[in-house]
């Protein structure tokens, strides 16, 4: 994987089927689309497009569309990663934003840099990686984020953020707030440890490890994660689906002991001073394991994953997320928020 070099000319699209660039594979129109390889392109549709609605997707794989999108998707492909500096213990990695995230956690594995093995197979791309600041088996992304750097979508100047000026939370960055639709990221910088840092605590690693527990490495710790997310999560290719379309709820400390008395089976993890519950146990306590309406169910092995049987609309998603929602707030009083943008 070297660095981004040549590019065909860019070509804008009216009128175009975004089926085949959203994980749900809902189709909607996209009243303009066109792919961007370099920043020249980007600014270049920038100029072009000024006072436009502009949505900016990576493999399209945490967004529902329930409409067609009336202004101008650009697809990132920005592709290239390079080591910009290393000492003995780390390596400083850029990886440009249109990099598919486990194509990236594949470099890093095949090199020994340590730090996202546990992020293995998450679908996207590496710029999306930061703005919900990706998480899965104990590792967050914060945890290896130095830098990126954005574009304005207005001023076209270029910008870098530290990991402080992201506000990293779970799910969360502030570019799922203040900063959301202003700025297109065009490369994130992560340090990766080139010593080993592996983290296998989160429940079922172990196992799925099997013999692989002894003479760890990141590329073992990486095909157990593999593993588990095969058994666990419908494959993109065969079954529509954004992954968790939920996050799971965060509340106060006091709510959730009112709400143990009542359920005490409910796992819960601590969460700062809070109490953090997984949604896909509220969903499952409602009975929703499989169930389905029409082309949308959950998914057999993860009720936070709803799945497109066949020609679901994003309506009917959008409408079905929305009784599994009700229900849970009926039965625990807990809201349930979608993770997955919603457009
Ligand atoms: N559970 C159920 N029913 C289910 C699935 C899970 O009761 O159908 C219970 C399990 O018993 C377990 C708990 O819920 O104790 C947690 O399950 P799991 O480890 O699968 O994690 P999760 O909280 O449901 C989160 C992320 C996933 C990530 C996994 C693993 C969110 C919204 N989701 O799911 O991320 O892969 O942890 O770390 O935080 C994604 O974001 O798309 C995604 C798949």
């Amino acid at each position: 994987m070297g660095k981004s070099l040549s590019f065909k000319p860019m070509k804008v699209l009216e009128n175009y089927s975004l089926k085949k660039h959203n994980t749900f594979a809902v189709d909607v129109n996209a009243k303009y689309f066109a792919e961007v390889s370099s920043t020249n392109d980007i600014i270049k549709l920038l100029s072009d497009f000024k006072e436009i609605p502009k949505l900016i997707i990576g493999e399209g794989s945490d967004i529902l569309f329930t409409k067609d999108f009336e202004g101008l998707v650009i697809q990132d492909r920005l592709k290239g990663i390079e080591v910009i500096d290393q000492t003995a213990n780390n390596v400083l990695l850029k990886s440009s934003s249109g990099e598919i995230w486990h194509e990236f956690v594949e470099f890093c594995v095949n090199n020994n840099y340590c730090g996202v093995e546990n992020l293995s197979l998450i679908p996207g791309t590496v710029g999306a990686s930061p703005i919900q600041n990706i998480g899965a088996y104990g590792a967050e992304l914060k945890d290896v984020f130095y830098s990126l750097e954005a574009i304005d979508l207005k001023t076209f100047e270029k910008k870098i953020f530290t990991a402080r000026d992201c506000e990293f939370d779970y799910r969360w960055s502030t570019f799922k707030g203040k900063f959301k639709n202003k700025y297109f990221i065009i490369s994130v910088t992560f340090k990766l440890s080139k010593k080993d840092c592996f983290n296998i605590d989160y429940l079922g690693i172990k196992e799925a490890l099997g013999e692989n527990h002894k003479n760890l490495s990141a590329k073992k710790i990486s095909d157990a994660i593999i593993k588990i997310r095969k058994q666990k999560l419908p494959d993109v290719k065969k079954l529509g689906n954004a992954g968790s379309f939920f996050k799971n709820p965060i509340i106060p400390k006091a709510k959730f002991e009112k709400l143990k008395k009542k359920f005490p089976d409910l796992k819960f993890y601590k969460h700062g001073n809070k109490i953090k519950i997984p949604a896909a146990q509220l969903i499952d306590f409602c009975g929703w394991k499989e169930k389905r309406i029409k082309n949308t169910g959950v998914y057999k092995n993860q009720a936070l994953v709803i799945v497109n049987y066949g020609n679901a609309s994003g309506k009917d998603i959008y409408d079905f997320s929305k009784k599994i929602q009700a229900s849970v707030k009926e039965k625990f009083d807990v809201e349930i928020i979608p993770e997955v943008n919603v457009f």
